[in-house]
């Protein structure tokens, strides 16, 4: 991210979020915030996405992971799960259209320049501020989550959820695990919903050219894609920092369950979504 700025990615996440709901009419993930959260022209959302008919993947792989980790967040609180902490939160609006109350405490965590953004965006979209959520200002590069969890009121010892995504692939492998770590670790037991991509040089040729586009744009924004895994490492690394129950879900798994993400030839590489507890 770019010093004391708040994240660009954030912004174009929230964008495709808020796209699906006006040309998809958000049939793969429903977020009646999506759109006012942005305060934008509608019309003109649209107009730029059918200008770039290209983002169509990237938008229905980010309503697809939201969709896995709002449905898991569903069950984790019908099975008495009271705590959620979304990582990276950037422009998410589940907290503020929750329907748990006071029956679910949520954690949005995220860079200090970005929440600050987000509450000025909160204040100006008149989104109230529920009382069952707590902001917490964490850099996962060069500070430690689990001090300012507690700070906030976090219980280590009570089950949680954790959704983080679209984060993973800016931060380095040391960020990663040390938060998968930690998670792995509570004693209260937790489960984590977080997305990756497949290493570049594992993609099919075909699909080389807009992966190279893309990262060079987020690259432009001061926010590179520095981490990719690949699904077996991954899940070896994952294992071995103590979860038990391991579900990634790649781009074919993601295309037969919501919608497929590009052409045949182009299904078999790209975006992952994990479920570890
Ligand atoms: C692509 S956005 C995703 C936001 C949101 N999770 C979503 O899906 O719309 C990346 C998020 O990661 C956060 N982020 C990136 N690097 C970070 C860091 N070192 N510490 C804390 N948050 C970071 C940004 O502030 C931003 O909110």
């Amino acid at each position: 991210m770019m010093p004391g700025e708040p994240s660009r990615t954030a912004l174009a996440a929230a964008t495709h979020r808020a796209v699906h709901q006006l040309i998809e009419h958000g049939d793969i993930f429903t977020d009646p915030l999506a759109v006012p959260i942005l305060a934008a022209d509608p019309a003109a959302l649209v107009a730029d996405a059918e200008a770039h008919p290209g983002r169509r993947p990237m938008r229905f792989f980010i309503a697809a992971r939201h969709r896995i980790a709002e449905d898991a967040v569903a069950a984790a609180a019908a099975a008495g799960v009271g705590q959620l902490v979304v990582l990276g939160a950037g422009l998410d609006t589940q907290a503020y259209r929750s329907p748990r109350g006071a029956a679910m405490t949520i954690y949005e965590v995220d860079h200090p320049a970005t929440q600050a953004w987000k509450r000025a965006r909160l204040s100006q979209a008149a989104i109230p501020i529920p009382s069952w959520l707590r902001f917490v200002a964490v850099d996962f590069e060069t500070e430690i989550l689990a001090d300012r969890l507690r700070a906030a009121g976090f219980d280590p010892a009570r089950r949680a959820i954790f959704v983080w995504l679209g984060v993973v692939p800016y931060l380095t492998q040391a960020a990663i695990f040390a938060t998968l770590d930690y998670v792995a670790g509570l004693p209260g037991g937790a489960e984590i919903v977080f997305d990756y991509a497949d290493p570049p040089a594992a993609w099919p040729d075909a699909m080389r050219p807009m992966l190279e586009a893309r990262a060079a744009h987020v690259a432009s924004l001061g926010e590179a894609w520095i981490s990719y895994f690949d699904a077996a490492s991954l899940a070896e690394r994952l294992r071995a920092s103590g979860f038990t129950r391991i579900e990634d879900l790649g781009p074919a798994d993601l295309g037969t369950r919501f919608r497929p993400l590009g052409p045949p030839a182009l299904r078999n590489k790209g975006g992952h979504v994990v479920r570890a507890a």
